[in-house]
């Protein structure tokens, strides 16, 4: 750190991100990314639009807007896209919390939200999850500053109703509702079309994970027209060209490619199914998922030394130090043969601990 750092970032613990072997070297199970390419259509519009990359890119993002609308049944006007999910989440702890507005969220949720609060100086209020590590939609209710809950909650996969989603954005009309949905595709029940009456209710989406499009760094918000103008007004204070060009174009080719899109989500809910039967037929803890990952709790070691052990047979998975969830790791679900390595590696690790 220089001299020069001011004093409210000193004390700042950045987010750490999920390490990103070399490729090749590693079964990457790490940070739920998608195990498929991109669309073949995105690819292709990726070519066309490099022939244009001497002009910037369009700051409203108008085609990849419009895909996003027609997807969803929304208009261009309750949409905004970003420089990835992640983005989107920052502007909207610019635009909806300040001194006297927290944000609350639980206790186990994803690790970025209490960066982001450190990082605009905003007052965290965390709601610690219940024993079954679900959320109690009563902690939300009417609770007093901008709700983030990740739906399904990552790490742990377990989705939230829309019922519940719902009863959380009428309890706090005064209050900004993000439910952040990087993971629905993948088994939850989205809140959009509830945004079209909830004029506080703002949801988040992703391109990461199920349009095979993390690299490409493209996120997006669908709410009312008021709260994507507030999320607008942050972005044009800040990087009106926030989306690359090749990134715009990926994204509305892969959004506009729903058999691709359904074909890849279905493999990895049908891998997800199949990794649970057999992690549970050898007597592993796992949380119900939703998600393109699973929480799997090994049981006869602790959670550090199974990380350690998949490590060292060539499979990489997320562990978390926070007690609640250190007897845990979060395991990405990948293609068929992806997940026959890990099982096996799993095996092979209760057995030698016998
Ligand atoms: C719950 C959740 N939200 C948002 C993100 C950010 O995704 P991205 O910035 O790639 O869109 C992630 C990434 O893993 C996540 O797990």
């Amino acid at each position: 750190m220089s001299k020069f750092l001011v004093n409210k970032y000193q004390t700042i613990e950045p987010y750490t991100p999920g390490e990103q072997p070399k490729k090749g070297s590693l079964i990457k199970l790490n940070t739920n990314e998608s195990p498929f390419p991109p669309s073949p259509k995105a690819v292709e519009a990726i070519a066309q639009a490099s022939r244009d990359l001497n002009l910037y890119s369009d700051p409203e993002c108008r085609d990849l807007v419009s895909a996003i609308a027609e997807y969803y049944g929304v208009e261009t006007k309750n949409v905004i896209a970003t420089n990835g999910s992640d983005e989107t989440l920052a502007f909207c702890f610019q635009a909806f919390c300040d001194e006297n507005t927290p944000a609350v969220y639980p206790d186990i949720t994803y690790g970025f939200y209490k960066v982001f609060a450190k990082l605009y100086s905003v007052e965290s209020r965390v709601m610690p999850l219940k024993a079954d590590f679900s959320v109690d939609p009563q902690d939300y209710m009417s609770a007093g500053g901008t709700v983030f809950l990740a739906n399904p909650n990552a790490p742990t996969g377990i989705a939230l109703s829309l019922t519940d989603v719902e009863k959380i954005a009428l309890s706090n009309p005064e209050n900004v509702v993000i439910i952040d949905e990087a993971y629905v595709d993948f088994g939850g029940e989205s809140a959009v079309e509830l945004t079209r009456r909830l004029p506080n209710l703002l949801v988040v989406q992703t391109c990461s994970k199920s349009r095979s499009l993390a690299g490409g760094r493209i996120g997006f918000a669908i709410g009312s027209q008021a709260l994507i103008d507030d999320l607008r007004k942050i972005k044009y204070s800040f990087n009106p060209y926030n989306v690359g060009a090749l990134p715009q174009a990926a994204a509305a080719a892969a959004i506009r490619d729903r058999e691709y899109f359904e074909a890849c989500r279905a493999s990895v809910i049908e891998n997800r199914e199949y990794t649970v039967s057999e992690l549970q037929k050898m007597g592993l803890a796992v949380l119900p998922s939703c998600a393109n990952f699973i929480f799997v709790s090994p049981t006869r070691v602790s959670g550090q030394e199974y990380f350690a052990a998949l490590r060292e047979k060539g499979v990489l998975v997320r562990h978390f130090t926070a007690p609640r969830v250190c007897d845990f790791v979060r395991v990405t679900i990948g293609s068929r043969e992806q997940m026959d390595a890990y099982l096996k590696a799993t095996k092979e690790i209760l057995e030698e601990r016998v």
